[in-house]
């Protein structure tokens, strides 16, 4: 069925606006898509975007396996119930896809005739940086476009949190317990390795959450020998076990756990926690971040906005410019990281 066959017949069903469209535009069909690494949280994301576009009388697409999806013409019509029941779900139940030909300026020149066709004048992308970088290149093509920050390892200037973020630690936190708990039973020094790409978010907070003896991160400068002299001092009080955790940016955990190994002549063991980081339900943070943040979008979309993110800071939604978060460098507030050193003599 074709998308403007699809709108008709939504037309006789659709739920009345309940509010007035508060567009300085023409803001009249927009379309969503998730991109990149998956997030716990997108759901919740793609089901604000869908609801509050609904509220406000828009016409509202679903663009399924983000880019690729896009120049494959796989959109759809979303009412009501096409985002039912996905609140408390992981994944993105629109599909996410990496698309290495998107970043050819003619190939995003195809994906905005392709918006164009359809009538789809506004675009709300949920993914990582390269899905902004995406978004970037479609808003300089004329599509009001606005990016949602939607990926597990909190690296995007413009805002304190993204959405996965909180979810995927709590996951690490649950690892870690349980890891202990083998741990101080055989009496062993574990080294867990966690993703974060080129950031030492998940790290660092899961790290102080979790109580980890030593956490290795590529904001910090890091000293093999000091880790293991920290490790034997713990032994020397008493200390019968430890965990270290890894973040992926720095090196490969087997590489640090071999080191320490060789070096002390302690059993070592080496669990790297890999994808299951990036599953799981969203926890109450990251469902509530991604709601507030997808109705932004829509705001910021309906008050003529475009080449923007969504961000939060402190407790307030606010809105940067993408190319000016592309170029920002972001900086670990690395006093935590020094906390969690503290706490964890
Ligand atoms: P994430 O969005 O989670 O950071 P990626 O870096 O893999 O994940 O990017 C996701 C997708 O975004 C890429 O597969 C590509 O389609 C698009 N993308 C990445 N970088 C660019 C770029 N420089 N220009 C245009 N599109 C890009
Ligand atoms: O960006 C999210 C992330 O999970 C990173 O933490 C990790 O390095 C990467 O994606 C893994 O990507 P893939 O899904 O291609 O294995």
């Amino acid at each position: 069925m074709t998308l403007e066959r699809q709108t008709e017949q939504q037309g006789q069903q659709r739920v009345q606006p309940q509010a007035e469209a508060q567009t300085d535009g023409d803001v009249r069909r927009i379309a969503l898509l998730t991109s990149g690494g998956d997030a716990p949280g997108m759901n919740a994301a793609v089901r604000a975007v869908v609801r509050k576009g609904l509220y406000h009388g828009l016409d509202v697409y679903g663009i399924k396996r983000g880019y690729a999806g896009l120049l494959a013409d796989e959109i759809q019509l979303m009412e009501p119930g096409s985002v039912a029941d996905i609140i408390q779900r992981g994944g993105t139940t629109l599909y996410t896809a990496r698309c290495e030909e998107f970043k050819q300026p003619d190939v995003q020149d195809q994906a905005a005739r392709i918006l164009a066709r359809h009538g789809i004048d506004s675009l709300i992308v949920i993914g990582g940086d390269g899905s902004f970088r995406g978004a970037l290149a479609l808003a300089r093509r004329g599509i009001r476009t606005i990016a949602i920050p939607g990926t597990i390892d909190n690296d995007i200037p413009g805002t304190d949190y993204t959405i996965g973020f909180d979810t995927a630690v709590n996951t690490v936190i649950g690892a870690i317990d349980k890891i202990r708990d083998t741990a101080t039973s055989h009496e062993r020094t574990y080294v867990v390795e966690v993703m974060g790409r080129g950031a030492g978010d998940i790290a660092m907070i899961a790290g102080l959450a979790g109580g980890a003896e030593s956490i290795v991160i590529p904001e910090a400068p890091f000293v093999l020998d000091d880790v293991i002299s920290k490790l034997r001092h713990g032994v020397e009080r008493g200390k019968r076990h430890s965990i270290i955790l890894v973040a992926e940016g720095v090196c490969r955990g087997m590489d640090i756990g071999d080191q320490i190994a060789d070096a002390t002549g302690w059993e070592v063991r080496v669990t790297v926690l890999g994808h299951l980081q990036r599953g799981g339900s969203p926890t109450a943070f990251d469902r509530s971040l991604a709601s507030r943040m997808g109705a932004h979008a829509v705001d910021l979309l309906l008050g003529g906005e475009t080449g923007k993110m969504v961000g939060i800071r402190g407790s307030q939604m606010v809105a940067t410019d993408i190319a000016e978060a592309l170029a920002t460098e972001r900086r670990l507030d690395l006093s935590i990281y020094e906390l969690a050193g503290i706490l964890s003599l």
